[in-house]
């Protein structure tokens, strides 16, 4: 199978990294096709804990090549920060390539991600102020840096003549005293041209090419289904499509060249930042959720918000996708829980809605329908082990029937299981027609 997307069908934070460093093993290129350092993808491996914001997540297999698609926005600071960790932690980044066409996060995208918020009151979206959205607005409006302009000290001197006049102003709407330097800026950022400049080709070329010559690639989605500019809880969303279809535009690959997708599902529902989330829990078992899954965001460290899993949204999901499989992640933290809860339907106004509604009012009024289902025993550290050696049967049997109720519900097979962060915690399961 050469080209598969990996997805998260949620709000982010599923477990795309982990997914996508264990299928890893068996691909030739790992390519992020979206986003920016807003993301951070964590990985467990020998007890080692790595955290990627930019770099796809398959970058510490050596043999594999690893790809910056066009369609992210990148920070050159943020990339070079985590190459050099990643050096000091024995590795050699050899495997990384960069489009020339993926656009630059400059200082004033993450100035203007700051003042933008906290001048929206309770429209505030709470974002990363990793400088996404004015990175990506800029790019629409054509006035993007791309990676390379900045290997052309003339080009990006050029560009930002117009830019930061125009910057300026836009900085000085919300704050007079904040100023931004064209010469420092253009040093700087030469600089990182310089830096990344073996790193930079035509990534799209280089990814046709792999798929003529049958090799296997993995794109690695970042954020969620919901976070998505188009499909997603809009305006809190993120700036980007993250649905697998962003795969083709963020990669430059056709998109008859996917073969499957694979949608990520943690066992619950997480979100970071405003918006709605119809499952979220205020009491002891949200908190119980928060602490055993350690659900603090990656790049920020707030604390997410957290809920039942809900199957509304994961339809949806389904449904935006294309799904042909699906992964549940993080299934341990509902252990040792007396019964677990699925979100089945929502109900506004005495009628049952089944489809994610769009209007913010409407949701705003949806009451979530639940399936309690039986929850199972705490499983210690030896006995997981034991029954990731066995595989699927081995796992509690109320364990199996929450993951085929699940599948049953989106009409997706779950051919894989996590069951803790580490890459040795999952288990593989063949795809069965339902
Ligand atoms: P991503 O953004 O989708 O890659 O997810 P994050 O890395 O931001 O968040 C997932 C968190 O859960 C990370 O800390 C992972 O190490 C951890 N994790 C992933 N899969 C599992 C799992 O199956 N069980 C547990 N307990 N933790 C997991
Ligand atoms: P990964 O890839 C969870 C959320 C932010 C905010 C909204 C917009 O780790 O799953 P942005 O900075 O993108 O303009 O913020 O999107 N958000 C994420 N939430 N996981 C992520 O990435 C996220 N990336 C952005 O919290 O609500
Ligand atoms: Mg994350």
């Amino acid at each position: 199978m050469p080209a598969i997307v990996i997805v998260g069908t949620q709000w982010g934070d599923e477990g795309k990294g982990k997914v996508t460093d264990y299928y890893a093993k068996d691909a030739d290129y790992i390519v992020r096709f979206q986003g920016g350092s807003n993301a951070g993808h964590t990985i467990v491996v020998g007890g080692k804990t790595h955290k990627f914001h930019l770099l796809p997540s398959g970058i510490i297999h050596a043999k594999k090549k690893n790809i910056i698609g066009n369609g992210l926005v990148i920070d050159p600071e943020t990339l070079l920060k985590e190459i050099k960790t990643l050096e000091s932690d024995g590795y050699t980044v050899n495997n990384l390539f960069i489009s020339e066409r993926v656009n630059i996060v400059m200082p004033y995208h993450k100035i203007l991600d700051g003042l933008e918020e906290s001048s929206k009151g309770d429209m505030k979206v709470g974002t990363t102020k990793r400088g996404i959205g004015p990175a990506y607005s800029d790019k629409i409006a054509r006035s993007g840096i791309r990676a390379i302009d900045l290997l052309d000290r003339e080009t990006l001197e050029k560009k930002l003549d117009y830019l930061i006049q125009l910057k300026q102003k836009m900085i000085n709407i919300f704050d007079e005293k904040t100023t931004i330097s064209k010469e420092t800026i253009l040093n700087d950022y030469v600089q990182y041209g310089d830096q990344i400049r073996k790193y930079v080709v035509d990534t799209s070329l280089m990814i046709n090419d792999a798929l003529d010559k049958g090799k296997t690639i993995l794109f690695e989605g970042a954020q969620g289904t919901h976070l998505d500019v188009d499909h997603g809880t809009y305006p809190f969303t993120t700036s980007s499509n993250t649905i697998a279809g962003g795969a083709c535009t963020g990669a430059g690959v056709g998109p008859t060249k996917i073969d499957k997708v694979i949608g990520i599902i943690k066992a619950y529902t997480t979100r970071v930042g405003a918006g709605p989330m119809l499952t979220e829990l205020f009491d002891d078992t949200g908190k119980h959720i928060q602490d055993k899954g350690v659900e603090f965001g990656t790049t920020t460290g707030r604390p997410r918000r957290c809920g039942w899993l809900d199957l509304v949204l994961v339809r949806y999901a389904c449904r935006l996708n294309g799904l042909t499989e699906a992964a549940i992640t993080k299934i341990d933290v509902l252990d040792g829980l007396k019964e677990v809860k699925v979100c089945k339907a929502y109900e506004y106004d005495g009628k049952i809605v089944k489809n994610f509604p769009t209007s913010s009012k409407v949701l705003e009024k949806c009451r979530p329908i639940y399936s309690t289902l039986r929850g199972w025993k705490e499983i210690t550290t030896e006995e997981r082990e034991k029954i990731v050696k066995k595989g699927y049967r081995a796992l509690p049997k109320e364990m199996r029937d929450y993951i085929e109720y699940v599948s049953k519900d989106i009409g997706v097979p779950v051919t894989l299981i996590s069951v803790g962060p580490g890459r040795e915690n999952t288990i593989e399961r063949k795809a069965r027609p339902l």
